[in-house]
């Protein structure tokens, strides 16, 4: 059988490549979507960190709590899907700022914005599309960095996602997250979220939420959870083995070549410009 062609597996709207798994009429629709104020977002570009994050959140509730797939994912039957979920809803999503439904904002609700140096991000994307066959083909690295640069890759350019988040994270229901700060201190984010969630949780809990989000816990996880599909965020794939792939800071560097990165740093400081990150 061949490989299904891009435009069987990616549409554009409003400027910005979706997978064809995001139906037009879905995302003509967010607008409409009726938020409620306990809802919680997680919010990421692609390849951020947001299972890891997932994890981490689902893990510190002791009531019921409903870990959704992405908002923008599947068909109009989705938004009907989620008003019908009774219990407080972890709603996962990667739009940017400016397609968010507007009730999320009116209703002031608790997000979560988790980000990732952007090189590694595209390091994990490549491998991503490289092994997912829900996502276009891409023969080589130097093929995919130029894609990624160019924006040209599902969600859109991450500067432009970044951008439009940064904008608002000074709002006190955004949570701003770096997922290096994670691999760094995995305590020190899980209590800053807990305190963020208003979720009273002891040092003990913590320290038991982070065992269980290790990666490498997570990815055994996985390999028991592997034949159920509904355990992945990322409605792109059931095979949570492409999700949990290396979790490492730094692996850019056995990919971007010097000219790469010059090019990278170039791009990155005109785009950057304004921002404080
Ligand atoms: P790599 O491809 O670099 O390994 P997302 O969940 O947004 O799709 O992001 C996936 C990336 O997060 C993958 O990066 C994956 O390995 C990493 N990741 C997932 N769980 C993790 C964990 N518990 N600790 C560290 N990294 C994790």
């Amino acid at each position: 059988m061949s490989n299904p062609s891009e435009a069987e597996l990616i549409h554009m709207f409003k400027g910005i490549p979706f997978t064809t798994r995001s139906s037009p009429e879905l995302l003509e629709s967010l607008d409409t979507f009726d938020a409620r104020e306990d809802d919680v977002l997680l919010v990421s570009y692609p390849k951020s960190g947001t299972h890891w994050l997932a994890g981490v959140i689902t893990k510190l509730y002791d009531t019921q709590v409903t870990l959704t797939s992405p908002i923008e994912f599947g068909d109009i039957s989705k938004l009907e899907e989620l008003n019908k979920l009774s219990s407080k809803r972890i709603i996962p999503t990667h739009l940017d700022y400016n397609m968010l439904p507007p009730n999320f904002k009116n209703k002031k609700c608790k997000m979560i914005y988790i980000s990732r140096n952007p090189k590694d991000t595209a390091v994990s994307m490549y491998h991503y599309y490289r092994d997912n066959p829900n996502l276009p083909t891409v023969d080589t690295w130097t093929a995919f960095f130029d894609l990624f640069l160019k924006g040209d890759v599902v969600c859109g350019s991450w500067f432009d996602h970044f951008l439009s988040w940064e904008e608002h994270e000074n709002e006190k229901n955004i949570l701003f997250l770096f997922y290096e700060d994670m691999k760094k201190d995995l305590p020190k984010i899980v209590r800053e979220i807990s305190l963020f969630l208003g979720l009273n949780v002891s040092d003990n809990d913590i320290e038991d939420v982070c065992k269980r989000s290790s990666f490498s816990e997570m990815k055994s996880d996985t390999e028991k959870e592997n034949s159920d599909p509904s355990h992945t965020v990322c409605a792109l794939t059931s095979n949570r083995k492409l999700i949990f792939r290396k979790g490492a800071v730094g692996d850019w560097k056995n990919h971007f070549t010097p000219k790469q990165n010059r090019r990278f740093e170039e791009i990155f400081n005109e785009k950057m410009k304004l921002s404080k990150m």
